[in-house]
C-alpha cells in the first residue's frame, strides 16, 4: 500500500459533486463561447439555444448551492502535516475565489437576463422577467458575466495546475482525496 491511499479523502457525494461541476462547468464556458456560431444573432433557432444555455447555467448555481451545503455539513479532509502554512493558506483562498467565481457567474447571467425584456425558458418552463427592460443594465450584467467565464476558465487551469503538481510533484496525497479510489492489490 502506498502511504496516501490511508490518508483522510473526500467522502464519495463530494467527489462525484466535484468532478460533475467541474465537467459541466468547462462543458458551459465552451457552450456559451460557442453560441455565436451555434446560432447567429436574428437565426430563428437562436432562442432555443441560448435558453438551453441559461437552464443549464441555473442547474449549475443550484449544484453550486447544493455542494456547498454538503461541504458545511461533511467538512473537508485535513490538509497533509507536510504542507507548509503558506501553501495550506492559499490553497484555501484559491478555493474561496473558485466557490465566488462559480456563483458570482450564473448569477450575473440570470441578473442580466431579468433586467432584460427576454426572461427565460428553464428547460421549457417560462419564467418572465421580474426587473425593468433596462439596456444599459444589461449590457453591463452581460460584460460582467463574459469577463467573470474568462476569469474562471483561468482559475480552472490554475486549479488543474495545481492539483497535478499535489499529484506528480508533491505526491502528498492531496490529489488523491479528491479522485476515484482505485482497487488496492
Ligand atoms: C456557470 C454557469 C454559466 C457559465 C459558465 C456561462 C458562460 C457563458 C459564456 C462563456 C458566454 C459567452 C460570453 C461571450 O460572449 O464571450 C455566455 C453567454 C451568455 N450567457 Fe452564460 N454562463 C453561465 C450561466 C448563465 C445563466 C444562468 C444565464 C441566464 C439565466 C446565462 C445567460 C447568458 C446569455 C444571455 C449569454 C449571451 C449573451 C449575448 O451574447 O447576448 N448564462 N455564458
Amino acid at each position: 500500500m502506498r502511504p496516501t491511499d490511508a490518508a483522510p479523502r473526500y467522502d464519495r457525494v463530494a467527489r462525484w459533486l466535484h468532478g460533475g461541476i467541474g465537467a459541466l462547468m468547462i462543458g458551459q464556458i465552451a457552450f456559451g463561447l460557442a453560441l455565436d456560431a451555434l446560432a447567429p444573432r436574428g437565426s430563428p433557432g437562436r432562442a432555443d439555444v441560448i435558453n438551453l444555455h441559461k437552464s443549464l447555467g441555473v442547474l449549475l448555481l443550484a449544484l453550486v448551492l447544493l455542494r456547498l451545503a454538503w461541504r458545511w455539513r461533511h467538512p473537508p479532509p485535513p490538509w497533509p502535516p507536510t504542507m507548509q502554512p503558506a501553501a495550506v493558506r492559499a490553497a484555501t483562498w484559491g478555493h474561496r475565489w473558485l466557490y465566488a467565481l462559480m456563483l458570482a457567474l450564473p448569477l450575473a447571467g440570470w441578473l442580466a437576463t431579468n433586467l432584460s425584456r427576454h426572461g427565460l425558458r428553464l428547460f421549457g418552463w417560462r419564467i418572465p422577467p421580474w426587473g425593468p427592460d433596462v439596456p444599459l443594465l444589461y449590457q453591463t450584467f452581460n460584460a460582467l458575466h463574459v469577463a467573470l467565464a474568462w476569469a474562471l476558465a483561468l482559475t480552472i487551469v490554475g486549479h488543474v495546475a495545481m492539483g497535478l503538481w499535489h499529484g506528480v510533484v508533491r505526491r502528498d496525497g492531496v490529489l488523491q482525496r479528491m479522485l476515484p479510489q482505485w482497487p488496492r492489490h
